[in-house]
């Protein structure tokens, strides 16, 4: 199996992308952390992963706090021996974020930027010792189309995060850690769809996109996948877009 003996952290883990990645990665062999805010929905999926035969644990971790990133690190090498890939996916990406940084007040930017942004690094730096204890690792950031094309306070936070995937992809070489990231265009995860206007995702589909259905868990988690694994061994530094085309045809 293409992760067998490797143990995968993955931040926001309970529920969409995070636990469709977390799935996909232990039915190829790897052991994964699954750290996230919402710790029951966390142990939910974790105890689900084990029932199925893989290994799992849940750890009850907010990214915006480096002591309880730094913790969730700790259970990953104490219950499997250390990390080797890290998926730095959980995220805030409600409409509100959407919206211009003066409709928000300061603190809902904070938080914003501190779970988006600072929870990337909280966690890249908190992984870095273990991968390199481990000969090398990889690290894959989730970013997304907004942060190419517009610039609301969420779009910013997204396009820090294709500047972080430089920049740690350079930071990190010295120690064989790969980093690269992965631009989701509009995905059919449950808080994404509920949270959008029925005619925006038609626009998607229909005009914006050249791929005209919507993007499916299976699009992203095979991106994952490669850019996770060996064959991936000589890309590092970049951002991967997974959008049908869009917005070739904006
Ligand atoms: N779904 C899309 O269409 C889409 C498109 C582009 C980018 N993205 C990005 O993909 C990532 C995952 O999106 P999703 O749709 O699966 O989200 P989701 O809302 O379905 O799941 C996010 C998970 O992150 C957890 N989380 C939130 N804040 C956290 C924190 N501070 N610490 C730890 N865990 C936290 C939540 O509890 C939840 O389990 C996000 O970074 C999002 O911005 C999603």
């Amino acid at each position: 199996m293409k992760f067998e003996s490797r143990t995968a952290l993955i931040t926001g883990g309970a529920i969409g992308f995070g636990r469709a990645f977390a799935r996909a990665l232990v039915a190829e062999g790897a052991s994964v952390v699954i750290a996230d805010v919402d710790a029951e929905m966390a142990e939910r999926t974790a105890a689900e992963l084990v029932s199925a035969g893989g290994g799992a644990i849940a750890v009850d971790c907010d990214v915006a706090d480096p002591d309880r990133v730094d913790a969730a690190v700790d259970a990953a090498i104490d219950r499997f021996g250390g990390v080797d890939i890290v998926i730095n996916n959980a995220g805030l990406h409600l409409t509100k974020y959407n919206q211009p940084f003066g409709v928000l007040s300061r603190s809902e930017i904070r938080s914003l930027f501190d779970v988006n942004v600072m929870g990337v690094i909280n966690t890249t730096l908190a992984c870095r010792d273990s991968m390199r204890d481990r000969g090398g690792g990889v690290v894959l950031n989730i970013s997304s189309m907004a942060g190419y094309l517009s610039a609301t306070p969420y779009a910013v936070s997204k396009l820090t995060v294709r500047g972080l995937t430089v920049a740690f992809a350079t930071e990190l070489a010295p120690d064989r850690i790969r980093v690269n990231a992965i631009a989701p265009g509009l995905m059919n995860t449950e808080n994404a769809i509920a949270d959008l206007p029925r005619p925006l995702i038609h626009e998607f589909v229909h005009r914006l996109q050249l791929v005209h259905r919507l993007g499916k868990m299976d699009d992203i988690v095979s991106a994952m996948m490669f850019l996770c694994s060996d064959e991936a061994s000589f890309i590092t530094g970049e951002t991967l877009k997974v959008s049908g085309g869009y917005p070739l045809n904006f």
